[in-house]
């Protein structure tokens, strides 16, 4: 009888948990979307610039400069700056895949996927640490982001065509 009570209360909470987790997936993107379909919706949620993938990194360069200069220099502003570029940037004027060979594109279409969220959250948590005046936790969040471009290039640089 103690089993059995056990055994329903975990399926219980098995079924609870799995509700949760189940209203925690965003709307938007239906389980059945495959890698390139929601590739192709997070460049299409981007206004589009008239610049290359490259040209776009090097804004993205500036962006961590300009987090990293204001932290240094005490300034919110130039923190939230620099977050800003990284949160609203743009897509570029060609499919960023096209950067790499078409075997390595459903990968390369993955990391833009994971990284684009881990950037967005380590550049708004620089900024709003700054902005609470917590220079060593913005400082902390910069660090993060910087280590999350350098893991997304140690992963692709050297696969660009
Ligand atoms: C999704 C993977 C990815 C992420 C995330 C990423 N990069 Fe890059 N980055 C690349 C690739 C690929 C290149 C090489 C592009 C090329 O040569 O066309 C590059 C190149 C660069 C360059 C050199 C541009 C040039 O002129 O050659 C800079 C600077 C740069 N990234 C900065 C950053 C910064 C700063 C971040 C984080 C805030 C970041 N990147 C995040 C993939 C990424």
């Amino acid at each position: 009888m103690k089993q059995l009570t056990i055994l329903l209360i975990s399926s219980l909470l098995l079924a609870i948990a799995n509700t949760a987790t189940a209203e925690e997936k965003p709307a938007t993107q239906p389980e059945t979307a495959s890698v390139g379909q929601q590739a192709d919706q997070l460049v299409g949620s981007k206004a589009k610039a008239d610049m290359t993938y490259q040209q776009l990194m090097e804004i993205m360069g500036d962006a961590y400069s300009m987090i990293q200069t204001g932290i240094v220099r005490q300034n919110q502003q130039m923190v939230k700056s620099g977050a800003d570029i990284i949160l609203n940037h743009p897509a570029p004027n060609h499919q960023p895949w096209t950067i790499v060979e078409v075997k390595d594109q459903d990968a390369f279409k993955q990391s833009l996927l994971d990284f684009d969220k881990i950037l967005d959250e380590h550049a708004g948590a620089s900024a709003a640490e700054a902005a609470k005046g917590n220079w060593p936790g913005a400082n902390k969040a910069a660090f993060d982001l910087s280590s999350s471009c350098i893991a997304c290039h140690s992963m692709w640089k050297d696969k660009v065509k």
